[in-house]
């Protein structure tokens, strides 16, 4: 845990987070939603990883911001959000205690995108979804977007939603694309085994 929390993306984030909202635009509430409707159970428990200041939470009207940076956690805290420090690696949350887990321009920035896939098939109750909001690499300004972030010293990796929607597979979320494009939408819902 300590090796993510020292990650160079979240000790950027934790130095900008005063700032981070008065540069952000509101999150796509209506394409979350969408996201969420993917869910085989009612969506009450919410998860925001890597929530940061807690843009999506609000967009969502409530959840628990769960942030590697210390300074967001604090902002979100003064926003009024629920806020935990914590790795999305390794989530400070019981086995399926959530019906779903939100992941808003962040998933790139994970230390280990595919360990924080496997703690969210974890957490979720069975019929729970993940909700992915990430940028597609393949289009223009996706390509734009990373190769500005690396230049700022980002260690930004972006996944497609494909390759998004097969690992979610191998961790027993069952993919749904709901949007596309350079902004797109992967849920991923808990198989019932
Ligand atoms: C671009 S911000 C997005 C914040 C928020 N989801 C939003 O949409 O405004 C990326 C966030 O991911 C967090 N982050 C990076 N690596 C993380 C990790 N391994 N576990 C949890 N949070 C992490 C950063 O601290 C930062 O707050």
């Amino acid at each position: 845990m300590r090796g993510h929390l020292r990650s160079p993306d979240v000790g950027r984030f934790h130095r900008f987070a005063r700032l981070y909202d008065r540069v952000m635009p509101s999150a796509d509430a209506a394409a979350l939603e969408r996201g969420l409707a993917h869910a085989d159970r009612d969506v009450e428990r919410i998860l925001d990883v890597g929530g940061g200041t807690g843009r999506a939470t609000r967009a969502l009207g409530g959840a628990t911001v769960i942030d590697a940076a210390d300074g967001m956690v604090r902002v979100a805290a003064a926003n009024g959000d629920q806020s935990v420090r914590g790795v999305a690696e390794h989530l400070p949350v019981r086995d399926a205690s959530v019906d779903a887990v939100v992941v808003v321009d962040a998933l790139h920035h994970f230390a280990d995108g595919d360990a924080a896939l496997r703690e969210t098939a974890r957490v979720l109750r069975p019929g729970g979804v993940l909700v992915v909001r990430d940028f597609d690499p393949r289009t223009l300004r996706g390509r734009a977007l990373a190769a500005a972030e690396h230049a700022v010293g980002f260690d930004s990796q972006f996944y497609t939603g494909d390759d998004l929607s097969d690992r979610c597979s191998a961790v027993g979320l069952t993919p749904a694309r709901s949007d596309g494009g350079f902004s797109y939408t992967v849920a991923g819902v808990k198989r019932r085994d």
